[in-house]
């Protein structure tokens, strides 16, 4: 499976002629399983035509900023949230420029400074005006902001001029895209993700659940691959696929859940406890349906173990991160657990908004450890669990020292 399988990438077509080969990019990227939304300017439409990125890539084309209805579909900041990754391609001098100056006097450019996803240019143009030193000058300040360059490329241009200036292949673009998300921070690194919700039975056919969709689970799981770590992902029942690179066990209440974890936790060396588990269960579950005779039942229910406490009590612990979702109080509360825990860090959500948390396909987040935190704004839960691992592979490595 691809490193960009279910990604959101945003594409950026600017005006320059190589705006004809982003249509086989944008075909390579959906071949690759990445969702593509396309941004045009005013002067890529010269060139293409907004129909043909809309049949190939799925999706309706977004071009202005200030067009009532196109907002109210998907409006600049949405498009900047729900970034994954932000590719410009074919990049001209001129958006290298606007970029280089952190314009936003168009939709483009405004996403551009609206998104804390990465960023990355595929330049385009004639070989003069990319040696220009206002061109080079515009390319260091970009790369000084840790934006990524993607070549260009030398060989024959569109205007009959031989040198460097021209797109670099889709191909190339895909791979190195691929390769942004797959950096090596945890590589050789063992983790361990528990996902979704437990079900614990109250007869044959019922069970006591949670919201839980496991998407945030899945997502770290994910993101510790993608960061190079070998991922054990152990899940109580969602409807999700996990890479098949990630060693993948289905259990369904939370003593499973607990056996299935110790089973393997001496061989970890982080541990990131993202499953809602149930903390009560059925003490006794029926064998057999339970009829409705009468019209009040009581279960009695009794605390099932602390899977992410009894980790973090082991002699060898690994470093482990718990999540909170809290619908009140939400740092105190995470702190608390922090210490009552004994975590190395905490990852606190809210799960009383509708557009976040359980279920949704965004979240945001403040990560606590020690006497500090980190606050996270609203993103997609691919793009958060990133920044989040990165945060826990840092703190990972400095514990190690
Ligand atoms: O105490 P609370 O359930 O809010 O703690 C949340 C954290 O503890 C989560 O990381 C969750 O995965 C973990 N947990 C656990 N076993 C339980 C209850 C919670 O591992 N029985």
């Amino acid at each position: 499976m691809s490193f960009l399988h279910n990604k959101n990438i945003l594409l950026g077509v600017t005006g320059g002629i190589a705006a004809y080969k982003s249509v086989v990019l944008v075909r390579r990227l959906k071949e690759l399983g990445a969702n593509v939304q396309v941004v045009m300017t005013e002067s890529a439409q010269e060139f293409i035509t907004p129909l043909t990125f809309q049949a190939i890539s799925g999706n309706p084309v977004h071009s202005s900023l200030l067009d009532v209805e196109a907002e109210a579909a998907m409006g600049h900041i949405e498009l900047a949230r729900w970034a994954d990754a932000i590719i410009i391609a074919p990049a001209t001098a001129n958006s290298m420029a606007r970029l280089a100056n952190g314009e936003a006097d168009d939709l483009l450019t405004t996403i551009c400074l609206a998104s804390n996803a990465p960023l990355a240019i595929a330049p385009s143009m004639n070989q003069a005006m990319w040696s220009n030193r206002a061109t080079q000058e515009n390319l260091q300040t970009l790369k000084s902001r840790d934006i990524e360059i993607y070549g260009p490329a030398s060989g024959e241009q569109a205007c009959g001029d031989v040198g460097e200036g021209r797109m670099l292949e889709p191909e190339d673009i895909v791979e190195k895209l691929e390769a942004l998300f797959n950096h090596q921070l945890l590589s050789g690194v063992r983790v361990m993700v528990t996902a979704g919700p437990t079900q614990e039975a109250i007869d044959p056919v019922r069970y006591i659940s949670n919201h839980s969709s496991g998407k945030m689970g899945y997502a770290i799981a994910q993101a510790a691959l993608e960061a190079g770590a070998s991922v054990s992902l152990i899940s109580g029942p969602c409807a999700l696929q996990a890479n098949n690179r990630i060693q993948l066990t289905h259990v369904v209440s939370a003593e499973e859940m607990m056996t299935a974890v110790h089973a393997d936790i001496n061989d970890i060396d982080i541990f990131i406890s993202v499953a809602a588990v149930a903390d009560y269960r059925v003490k006794q579950v029926a064998e057999q349906k339970l009829k409705k005779h009468s019209d009040s039942i009581t279960l009695e229910l009794v605390k099932n173990p602390d899977i992410l406490s009894s980790v973090a009590a082991l002699d060898d612990k690994p470093f482990s991160v718990g999540f909170a979702a809290e619908t009140e109080k939400l740092e105190e509360h995470a702190r608390q657990k922090l210490v009552s825990k004994k975590l190395d860090m905490i990852v606190a959500n809210r799960v009383d908004k509708s557009d976040s948390g359980f279920n949704s396909d965004y979240n945001s987040a403040t990560v606590i450890w020690g006497d500090d935190s980190q606050r996270f704004e609203k993103s997609t839960k691919s793009r958060l669990a990133s920044d989040l691992l990165q945060l826990i592979a840092k703190h990972y490595i400095n514990n190690k020292r």
